[in-house]
């Protein structure tokens, strides 16, 4: 802490860090010392014996800032104990040192797994539970939604309510993405009622009626004897209709869905401004007709999805059906996902006074970080342990404009009604001084975000703008002089990732100019960018330049796991004589085999090879080894790109990556790994022990290029992070990246409903496909979208407040078409960010002392090094190269046709080396996506087994060869 002048805010601090007998929040900006607070409440609370170190639970939000905070806590103990010269607070210091090891300074979820786990009898648990970590959490939900669907089947009633509900178009895909929402916010029910079966009959009967009525208007109407193409169209209209009301209502209502087209049905031979006043008794008819028309269409697609409503609702109703049985389910087996984790300490909180009063006797002081990101949830365990007298001291602090995690059911509404509640009470403690970025920098990121913020824009969800106020001169941090803001002017106009590496190649030279001239070091910077997509191009680009840079979670092709894991298998294939590869190939999600069940089998006296005999042993590990045993034989048949197919087929691999996060990806990286296996079985004839060398071999490279130890923290190096990784950390020099990447949001299945006033909300609503939603779904989707937008301005706030002295961001001077949310266009939103941008593209003066445009330092001192980024042309057709054939992969292994390897090898020719396919027209996508539909639904339902059999006869029905 500052020793200097006085501070403004000084005696607001003061009472965060010393009042210990009131629970208190402190809401702040950026950089205030929030965390910093939170460490010296801490250190004060243990020195004064407010609380011992085994009674203090201080929560943070991710695992890496619990890591940094429990270091901070310790080392800030450890000083104060070596400046205290002796007496009670000396021994208090002491004895904390010693018992910090018990202090719960962690994640929510490492919270509440303890409580779980030490009154697991209370809550009902098997005290062994095993926690699922997050990627895989989909993958196990996946697996028990398949059993589910398969113990549904059964039932009476299963069938005929599963193939309504397929009959009627609706995909198990996507019945599967709402049963995933499902089960990632227990804590929301369906919305609305699940009522009687939708009149379709009515429907038409008022949609014929309707036209009949049309038509008679315009008739009448007409002059004598005039031809008129408006009468003509309704005409036909109606006839077509009288020919569709003899078919079943079924079809009647497809053929309706078909042309629902947003909020409108565009029915045929009605179109445009058809139809001429002169041809018309009164002119104004053609006009006053088409009016209503819009309006009959528009009511026509409301009633349609009412109509539908009754399904969805049912829908709705049996994924909660699912729920609660995936839940049970769960428990038997003592798995728990991380929502589960707080889903349940709150049921064990409410429901059990007895857990709840020890768990308030045990902590006396509960302190929660970044708390804008809670978790509704979470709100409810931190409220319950702390709320009434005799629980413990709560401190909580946050900053509502850096929530920036709804994905993660982060609610800063919530955040906000607490906070609310303290300062109705007095205990809300607001300060403004900004200790982490220079006077300058302040400056600018007060402009641009006071006008971002500007409560005009945003309808709904958007915080507060506060001032960061700079701190007094002592207590500034050092590092860089010169420009707080460089703007980067890019003028590539070509394709996403054209820009994304001119970009990449600004930032490089603004990280070489501070290191060369400006002496930072690479660990005092940070490139961040919002999604990590193109991190890879960024990081080709750094290692062109020689800017050495760490990327949390950075993956080479052949160490992703997918492919790793696909490689494992293959190696076990080509050699099942082995019985360590087997396991490896087993314990892979290919074949899905636990560790529980490999235990006993060997138990059983089972043995591992796929060659060897097989008795005795575990049934899964039996079939699995079978599995692997089948394919090698098939080895010896068929060339090793066909075996891999044949794998990826009978695996279901691909099928379960399309469930996780960035399973496309994921499939697009298989897809480019068959590629490469046809390329070396052509070209060199590999076999699949060649093969399988050939991609160690690769691996090895990649190995040798990274290595394989985690590097050390303080190594030198820049950081490259996602912006929401980056929330609490702060380095002197921050460079945004991929600045103009959009958002490819698509209508989810499923969104959170609309809350009642002042509180979160309660239930989901959902939309299988067009024209299928439940009542209150277009309001809700819209509701969320809103919150997402004024989400994306917190993240860009976020961003900027990253550093200490300067940030450098690459603009696009006269380019109009931006994506609106992405990190530029949020930017945009500020007026005096837009004029910097176009003096910048004008190449004006900047008009601030403070603001540079390009690179700085524009002249270097001394020699400079030469900065070889090599040819940004050569490099760009490269690339481009690259991108189509990519582009070609994800094409071919689009969302529906995922599942069908055989469409990953279909037009690129292993052995026919014909032509790639073209793009496929919409109707063909969607006749492909129908026949995969089809064979699924044969498969799940047991009509067939032989996955290649279904595909076959499915895409025979819809015409596909
Ligand atoms: N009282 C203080 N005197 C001097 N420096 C301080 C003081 N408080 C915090 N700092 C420094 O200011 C910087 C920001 O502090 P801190 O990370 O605690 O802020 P924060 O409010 O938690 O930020 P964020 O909103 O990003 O989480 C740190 O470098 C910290 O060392
Ligand atoms: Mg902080």
């Amino acid at each position: 802490m500052t020793r200097g002048a006085p501070l403004a805010d000084g005696a607001v601090r003061d009472r965060m860090v010393r009042e210990h007998g009131r629970s208190l929040a402190c809401e702040a900006g950026a950089g205030t010392g929030k965390t910093t607070l939170l460490v010296e409440r801490i250190l004060r609370g243990l020195a004064e014996g407010a609380f011992r170190a085994p009674e203090l639970v201080a929560i943070t939000f991710t695992r890496k800032a619990a890591r940094e905070l429990r270091e901070r806590v310790r080392s800030r103990i450890a000083r104060e104990a070596r400046e205290s010269a002796g007496g009670p607070v000396a021994e208090r210091l002491r004895r904390a040192r010693r018992e910090l090891p018990l202090a719960r300074i962690c994640t929510i979820h490492a919270f509440c797994r303890r409580v779980l786990s030490q009154y697991a009898f209370e809550a009902g648990l098997d005290p062994g539970f095993q926690v699922v970590e997050e990627g895989l959490d989909r993958m196990y939900a996946r697996e028990l939604w398949q059993e589910w669907l398969a113990a549904r089947l059964a039932e009476p009633d299963g069938l005929p309510a599963l193939t309504e509900l397929v009959g009627r178009g609706i995909a198990l895909a996507d019945l599967w993405e709402v049963a995933r929402f499902a089960l990632e916010n227990p804590d929301l029910r369906p919305a609305g009622e699940p009522a009687g079966s939708g009149d379709e009959d009515a429907l038409w009967t008022w949609l014929a009626e309707r036209v009949r009525g049309f038509r008679g208007q315009v008739e009448s109407a007409l002059q004598e004897g005039a031809q008129d193409r408006l009468a003509g169209a309704l005409r036909a209209l109606d006839t077509e209709i009288e020919r569709l009301g003899r078919l079943p209502a079924r079809a009647r209502s497809r053929w309706l869905l078909d042309r629902l087209d947003g909020g409108t049905v565009k029915l045929p031979f009605v179109t445009g401004n058809i139809g001429s006043g002169s041809n018309y008794r009164d002119r104004g008819v053609p006009a006053r007709i088409r009016a209503d028309w819009r309006r009959f269409r528009e009511e026509a697609a409301e009633r349609l999805l009412e109509v539908n409503a009754p399904l969805v609702l049912r829908a709705a109703s049996e994924i909660d059906a699912f729920r609660r049985w995936a839940r049970e389910r769960r428990r038997d087996r003592g798995l728990l996902s991380q929502v589960d984790l707080l889903y349940e300490t709150r049921k064990l909180l409410r429901n059990d006074a007895g857990v709840r009063r020890r768990l308030r006797r045990e902590i006396r002081a509960l302190m929660v970080d970044e708390h804008q990101d809670t978790d509704p949830l979470q709100v409810d365990i931190v409220e319950s342990l702390a709320e009434g007298e005799g629980g413990p001291v709560l401190f909580v602090v946050g900053d509502p404009k850096q929530s920036i995690y709804r994905f993660r059911r982060a609610d800063v509404g919530c955040y906000q009604r607490q906070i609310a509640r303290f300062e109705s009470r007095g205990d809300l403690g607001r300060i403004g001084t900004n200790f982490r970025s220079r006077p300058e920098l302040l400056e600018a990121i007060n402009r641009v975000g006071r006008e971002i913020f500007d409560p005009g824009r945003w309808p709904r969800g958007q915080a507060d703008w506060q001032d960061l106020e700079p701190c007094p001169p002592d207590a500034r941090p050092g590092g860089l002089a010169g420009p707080a803001l460089a703007l980067l002017p890019i003028d590539e106009t070509g394709s996403a990732d054209a820009r994304a590496e001119a970009e990449a190649r600004a930032v490089a030279s603004v990280l070489l100019a501070a290191r060369e001239h400006e002496k930072v070091p690479w660990r005092e910077m940070a490139v961040l960018f919002r999604t990590a997509s193109r991190a890879r191009l960024l990081e080709d680009i750094l290692d062109e330049a020689g800017v050495p840079y760490r990327q949390e979670r950075s993956q080479h092709f052949y160490r992703r796991l997918e492919i790793a894991e696909l490689v494992q298998v293959l190696e076990s294939v080509a050699d099942p004589w082995d019985a360590t590869r087997a396991v490896a190939a087993m314990r892979s999600r290919l074949l899905a085999v636990t560790d529980e069940a490999l235990f006993r089998h060997v138990r059983a006296g089972g043995s591992l090879a796929p060659a060897e005999r097989r008795d005795a042993g575990d049934p899964d590990v039996k079939r699995a080894l079978e599995r692997l045993a089948a394919w090698a034989r098939r080895a010896r048949e068929m060339s090793p790109p066909r075996l891999v197919e044949e794998i990826l087929r009978e695996s279901g691999y691909l099928l379960l990556l399309e469930t996780l996060r960035d399973g496309r990806r994921a499939a697009g990286n298989l897809a480019k790994l068959l590629d490469i296996a046809r390329v070396h079985w052509r070209e060199k004839g590999l076999d699949l022990p060649g093969l399988v060398r050939e991609f160690r071999s690769r691996l090895g490279e990649e190995q040798a290029r990274e290595p394989e130890a985690p590097e050390a923290e303080d190594e030198d190096r820049v950081t490259l992070l996602t912006i929401h990784g980056a929330k609490g950390l702060e380095w002197d020099l921050v460079a945004l990246y991929d600045v103009a990447a959009g958002s490819s949001r698509r209508t989810p299945a499923a969104c959170a409903g609309v809350p009642a006033e002042g509180s979160p909300p309660e239930t989901f609503e959902v939309r299988l496909q067009k024209g299928f939603a439940s009542p209150g779904f277009a309001e809700a989707d819209e509701r969320n979208r809103e919150l997402d937008r004024a989400e994306r301005a917190r993240l860009v706030y976020v961003a900027l407040t990253r550093a200490r002295c300067r940030v450098a961001i690459p603009c696009y001077p006269g380019t109009e078409k931006l994506d609106a949310e992405s990190v530029l266009g949020i930017l945009r939103l500020s007026p005096s960010f837009r004029r910097w941008e176009e003096a910048a593209g004008a190449g004006e003066q900047p008009p601030e002392p403070w603001l540079a445009f390009g690179s700085p330092p524009a002249a270097p001192p001394g020699p400079a090094r030469r900065l070889d980024l090599g040819d940004p042309a050569e490099g760009r057709s490269r690339r481009a190269a690259w991108e189509r054939a990519r582009r070609e992969l994800l094409e071919r292994a689009d969302r529906r046709v995922l599942c069908i390897p055989s469409d990953l090898h279909a037009g690129s020719g292993e052995d026919s080396g014909k032509a790639a396919a073209g793009p496929r027209d919409s109707a063909q996508g969607r006749r492909i996506g129908r026949a995969v539909h089809e064979a699924l639904r044969w498969l799940v339902t047991g009509l067939l087994d032989d996955p290649r059999e279904a595909v076959r006869r499915a895409a025979a029905r819809e015409g596909l060869d």
